[in-house]
């Protein structure tokens, strides 16, 4: 049993905390000004001045879609993804086997945005697998689209004024990767087809930006008509695919122009993210009329989108102050919003830092592919950092063990999921926070997919022309000219991570250093010579090793400082423990129906034989008290002995191999809107029973639980 006394490496986690070096400078706190947002796009937009014929370079460059796989925990979570929910909707989800993009009629919204979202996860899955039958259901459903590709190149089923760039975005993001992953067959097929929407798109967009603006009125507020023009990045990253790798002998000018009548006819999030006019308060405490006119730029999944916007924006425009605009952006939400889990607090708008707000899954997905693009475009660190977060923390824990079921959104301090007869979110319902089928609204069942397969199409990246980095830490590798890199890990569950590579030249491998890490107890053991130091860069936190012909073994062993208490509002803290973070863990007793539907908060079941079996509603109940304090300087943590591996799955409650407990007691601690109310400030807090031990486990598998601990000394 190892044990770490919390008081022995008590530390205050600020944002942004980097062990080995500092970074950036801070900003401005004040709001004088207010954003107009403009219906038409404004003369004066600097971004697109200069037409350059490159692009600015990323600071690392993925790798193809297809050469990354995963192993160990990480490929079971996707196996179960594609046996579970993300992998049967071509099988039975109206709005993906239905959709008017396959011919059907069935669509949530006329964003028709169902089966593109679908579609931009599965493909990712299926090539991280090689998954047969997902394999063919990607490649049957591309063939339908670009089969009835339309006469003038519009891709998509819709014509005359239905026409909106939005449902576009997703669905070239996966023709994208399957070219990249499907062979030159595919390859040819879309970059064809891609050119043709290329034209389409520069008449449509030279005619008063038609399909990206409404005319009717150009109304800006919660509308759906803003979508395309505050989501343009999704779609430049495909467009600038296809420039950089696929022009030759094409009307490369004409491809540019798009690029620059996009962003000229966006909404632009360097408006938002502007020291005087950025919201750093709760915005529940904001009234109204400040909020409606922002609401684009407020919406939980805009903004997971928009945080890699202007660094997308920044490889067109060459405007190099966006990179500290992007940094401020990242910076600013977590810190405003931001969950200890690396949710961002947005239950459809965002909100403040109070633990009953909601994070919506389709927000965790998108902020993670943004973080993991960022840590591509610009390098720093806390990108790779904060996408580590949410991949083993805050995304696991709002999908069940079977990934048959996801949450709409998940709450910090979230004791039961449940039907709520009231609820403390802006903008979902009362089922919004159990977990079923398609609760609340249907886009996180058909995005919530793309998460991990994402993820480990990111885990590595090329540095330079021969360079291997390790971006994203987890099991797997990749396989690219001549080198083989593998990498066996339980990590985030153990802090050892072998490699394995095989190379015909002389390459570099760079393994990141997490900025939770104690550099001075990291090391690497080479070929089983002796421990060597690392010596991180600074802004990457990358360190090179240099690997010779043949092949190489790699032992990383990241110094672990142990718990590290992330102070949090009010006295509590979140508690974390290298990339994992631990939550009093409420047992349960899960009730399961079948899944309803999901329109006006219903109880209506779906028809009968409309769903497999496997797709059920569930709701968590605690099955004890919730409203402990805990004391900081008796949490311990506890290791299993076994030497079986990790369990699969291994996000459900009691799997994790590492768990913690301490010393509590129960407080007053009331509810507010039928969940737990902000805890109670120190001064309010006595126990009111025994002081007993409670467990901890990592976020991911406690499906019901507290982050947010209210803090007491017991002694
Ligand atoms: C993040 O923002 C805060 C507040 O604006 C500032 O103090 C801090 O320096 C920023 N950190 C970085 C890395 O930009
Ligand atoms: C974008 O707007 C800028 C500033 O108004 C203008 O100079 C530029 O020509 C526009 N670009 C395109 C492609 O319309
Ligand atoms: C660069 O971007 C910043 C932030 O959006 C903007 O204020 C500035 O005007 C831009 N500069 C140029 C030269 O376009
Ligand atoms: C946009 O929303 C309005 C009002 O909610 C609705 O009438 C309209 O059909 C929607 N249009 C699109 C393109 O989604
Ligand atoms: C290429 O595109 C530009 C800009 O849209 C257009 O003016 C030009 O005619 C096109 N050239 C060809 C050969 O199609
Ligand atoms: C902090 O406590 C005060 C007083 O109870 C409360 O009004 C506020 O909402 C709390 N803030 C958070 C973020 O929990
Ligand atoms: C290494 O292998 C790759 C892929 O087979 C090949 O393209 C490359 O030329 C080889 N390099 C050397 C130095 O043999
Ligand atoms: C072990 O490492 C040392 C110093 O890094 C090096 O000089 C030596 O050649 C290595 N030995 C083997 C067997 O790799
Ligand atoms: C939602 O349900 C309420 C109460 O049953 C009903 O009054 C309302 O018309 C329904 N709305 C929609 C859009 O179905
Ligand atoms: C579950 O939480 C509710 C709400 O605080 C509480 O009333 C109930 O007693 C708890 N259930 C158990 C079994 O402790
Ligand atoms: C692990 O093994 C040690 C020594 O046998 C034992 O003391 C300890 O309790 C075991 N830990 C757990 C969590 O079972």
């Amino acid at each position: 049993m190892s044990v770490t006394r919390a008081w022995e490496v008590l530390v205050l986690l600020f944002f942004y905390l980097v062990p080995f070096c500092s970074l950036g400078t801070g900003a401005r706190h004040t709001r004088q000004a207010t954003l107009h947002l403009s219906a038409v796009p404004s003369s004066t937009r600097s971004e697109a001045r200069q037409i350059s014929s490159t692009l600015v370079p990323l600071a690392f460059q993925p790798f193809p879609l297809g050469h990354i796989k995963p192993s160990g925990w990480l490929k079971d979570q996707l196996t179960h993804s594609a046996n579970g929910l993300g992998g049967h909707e071509l099988d039975f989800y109206d709005y993906v086997a239905h959709s008017t993009w396959l011919g059907g009629n069935k669509e949530y919204s006329d964003l028709r945005e169902g089966f593109p979202y679908w579609f931009n996860g599965l493909v990712p899955l299926a090539y991280a697998l090689d998954d047969a039958r997902l394999l063919e259901q990607t490649h049957s459903a591309a063939d339908y689209v670009l089969t009835n590709q339309q006469d003038d190149g519009w891709l998509g089923p819709e014509t005359g004024t239905e026409r909106n760039f939005w449902g576009r975005m997703p669905i070239l993001m996966g023709l994208r990767g399957l070219a990249e992953a499907g062979g030159s067959g595919w390859e040819e097929r879309i970059v064809t087809s891609l050119w043709e929407f290329t034209r389409v798109m520069n008449e449509m967009l030279r005619d008063k930006f038609t399909g990206l603006i409404r005319h009717e009125g150009d109304r800006l507020e919660e509308g759906n008509d803003s979508w395309g023009r505050i989501r343009v990045q999704d779609l430049l990253i495909t467009l600038q695919w296809l420039y950089e790798s696929h022009s030759e002998g094409r009307n490369a000018s004409q491809l540019m122009e798009n690029m620059h009548l996009l962003i000229n006819g966006s909404l632009n999030w360097a408006d938002w993210y502007n020291p005087t006019i950025y919201i750093r308060e709760d915005l529940n405490t904001i009234p109204d009329s400040v909020t409606t006119p922002l609401f684009p730029f407020l919406h939980g999944v805009n903004i997971g989108q928009g945080l890699k916007a202007l660094a997308v924006f920044r490889r067109i425009s060459r405007n190099d102050s966006l990179i500290q605009t992007s940094r401020n952006a990242v910076n600013w939400t977590f810190k405003y919003h931001g969950a200890a889990s690396g949710a961002i607090l947005a239950d459809e708008r965002l909100a403040g830092l109070a633990p009953y707000y909601g994070s919506e899954t389709c927000t965790l997905v998108e902020t993670m592919f943004s973080l993991s693009y960022l840590y591509q475009a610009l390098g720093d660190s806390p990108f790779a950092h904060i996408c580590e977060k949410i991949a083993f923390n805050a995304l696991p824990v709002q999908i069940t063990p079977d990934w048959w079921a996801r949450q709409y959104v998940s709450q910090p301090n979230q004791p039961f999921a449940e039907h709520l007869d009231d609820t403390p979110f802006h903008d979902v319902n009362n089922w919004g926070q159990s977990y079923g089928l398609e609760v609340d609204y249907p886009c996180c069942t058909v995005n919530h997919h793309q998460g991990l397969p994402k993820y480990v199409a990111a885990m590595f990246v090329r540095v330079g022309e021969r360079g291997v980095a390790h971006a994203l830490l987890g099991p797997g590798g990749v396989e690219v000219d001549g080198t083989k890199v593998d990498c066996e890990t339980e990590y985030p569950f153990a802090d050892t991570l072998r490699y394995t590579i095989t190379t015909n030249a002389t390459t570099d491998l760079y393994i990141r250093v997490p900025d939770w890490a104690d550099v001075t107890m990291t090391s690497v053991l080479i070929n089983s010579n002796t421990t060597t130091e690392i010596s991180p860069d600074c802004h990457t936190g990358l360190h090179k090793i240099t690997i010779s012909l043949g092949t190489t073994e790699v032992i990383y062993n990241i110094g672990n400082p142990g718990i590290i208490l992330e102070h949090r509002a009010n006295d509590t803290i979140a508690i974390h423990h290298g990339a994992l973070i631990f939550a009093l863990a409420i047992p349960s007793y899960v009730a399961s129906t079948p899944p309803k539907a999901y329109s006006n908060g219903s109880d209506n079941p779906l028809p009968d034989g409309y769903e497999p079996p496997k797709a059920r509603d569930y709701q968590y109940h605690n099955a004890s008290a919730w409203n402990y304090a805990i004391d900081p300087a008796t949490l311990s943590v506890h290791r299993s002995n076994s030497s079986d591996g990790l369990a699969d799955p291994i996000f459900a409650p009691g799997a994790s191999p590492i768990w913690m407990t301490a010393k509590a007691c129960e407080i007053v601690w009331g509810l507010y809107k039928g969940v737990p109310d902000v805890p109670p400030t120190r001064e309010k807090r006595k126990c009111i029973g025994d002081i007993v031990d409670i467990r901890l486990e990592p976020l991911g598998g406690a499906k019901i639980h507290v982050v947010d601990l209210p803090i007491l000394k017991l002694s």
